[in-house]
């Protein structure tokens, strides 16, 4: 009868409940290795004689045969275990709800100036533009500050060409082109791209300004009022105290700057309105006779109203946004859409 080793059940028996392909491998060294248990049975033949070696020996190398085949088929069932376990863990769950999609939005400012332009173009405005390179005639003179008028030295202007081409400081000379161009009777609005040398935390030497220009005959100071009234009243809020201050412009007269009364304090005094009670918005007046010559319209028969003012402050303003340079960081957390802007 042919010899068959006591171990080799239990050897079979520790393979078939072997859970890993790690377990099965410390299976396969504890039995197969060179340290293993069959390698230590074949070392004791040695100590046996003839015939009985001869049996043992055959039936020794049965029993490897057998352990390697029954650990080679462990190791095809568990490797397909594993094929299974990770297919299963890579599934889809196709009723998942999906990962959110951040929408777009317009920026701020370009919010800031769709309401100024939709107003006003409600009011019968039409949108004219014209070129961020100006020259000193459209920028400067034909608004009435000549070669060595003081107001100049106040704009700090970008000069292309020292004298002549510049980047322009205002939208106002887009009053003069569109005078030019069309003539009266005029209702405009100019929103644009202008350049100081300027830069803190309210001033970067690019902004932006929206003009507003019209002429007809007998204009009135009481229409100006009026109109700004309405605009600011929907732009902010309803009721909100307005007032208009004496002020200077080359280019108007009489002149304004416009005031709102500071929501952020309710006219206590704060750091935004520097402690008056009141924000400046805006600038305006009666077109001066003197621009209306030089962009050929008769004074004596047409009479105009003007107005201009920063988009980036009245953003500032009603968005609450702390420093005008954020309009320019390009940091999402505030390019985020805010709540829908309204009139109001
Ligand atoms: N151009 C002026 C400025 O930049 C604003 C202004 C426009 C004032 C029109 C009066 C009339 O400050």
């Amino acid at each position: 009868m042919a010899f068959e080793p006591e171990f080799l059940d239990s050897a079979l028996a520790a393979i078939s409940s072997a859970g890993t392909l790690a377990e099965l491998d410390r299976v396969r060294v504890h039995w197969l290795g060179r340290q293993g248990i069959l390698s230590e049975a074949f070392r004791q033949l040695a100590t046996l004689s003839g015939a009985e070696r001869s049996a043992a020996g055959q039936g020794l190398n049965r029993a490897r045969d057998a352990i390697e085949e029954a650990i080679r088929k462990r190791r095809e069932s568990l490797e397909s275990d594993d094929v299974q376990r990770q297919l299963a863990r890579k599934r889809v769950d196709v009723t998942l709800p999906g990962r959110g999609v951040l929408p777009g939005a317009l920026h701020p400012l370009t919010q800031a100036r769709l309401l100024i332009e939709n107003h006003f173009q409600g009011s019968g405005f039409t949108i004219a533009t014209g070129p961020e390179i100006e020259d000193d005639f459209h920028n400067f003179t034909a608004l009435n500050m000549g070669p060595d008028h003081p107001a100049r030295a106040a704009h700090d202007t970008f000069y292309l060409d020292p004298g002549s081409i510049l980047l322009r400081t205002h939208t106002s000379p887009v009053q003069v082109r569109a005078l030019r161009r069309w003539g009266p009777p005029l209702r405009i609005m100019a929103p644009g791209r202008v350049y100081r040398r300027d830069s803190d935390l309210t001033h970067t030497p690019m902004f932006h300004q929206v003009e507003g220009l019209v002429v007809d005959r007998e204009i009135s100071w009481a229409e100006m009022t009026g109109l700004l009234s309405d605009f600011l009243h929907a732009f902010f809020t309803e009721g909100l105290k307005i007032r208009f201050r004496p002020s200077y412009f080359p280019f108007t007269e009489p002149s304004a700057e416009v005031d709102l009364e500071c929501f952020f304090c309710a006219q206590k005094g704060c750091r935004v309105c520097k402690q008056s009670g009141w924000i400046e918005v805006l600038g305006c007046g009666l077109v001066h006779p003197e621009v209306f010559r030089q962009s050929g319209v008769d004074p004596g028969e047409w009479s105009g109203l003007a107005f201009g003012m920063g988009i980036e402050r009245l953003a500032m303003l009603k968005y609450r946004i702390g420093d005008i340079r954020w309009f320019y960081d390009n940091d999402l957390r505030f390019l985020t859409p805010r709540p829908a802007a309204s009139g109001s």
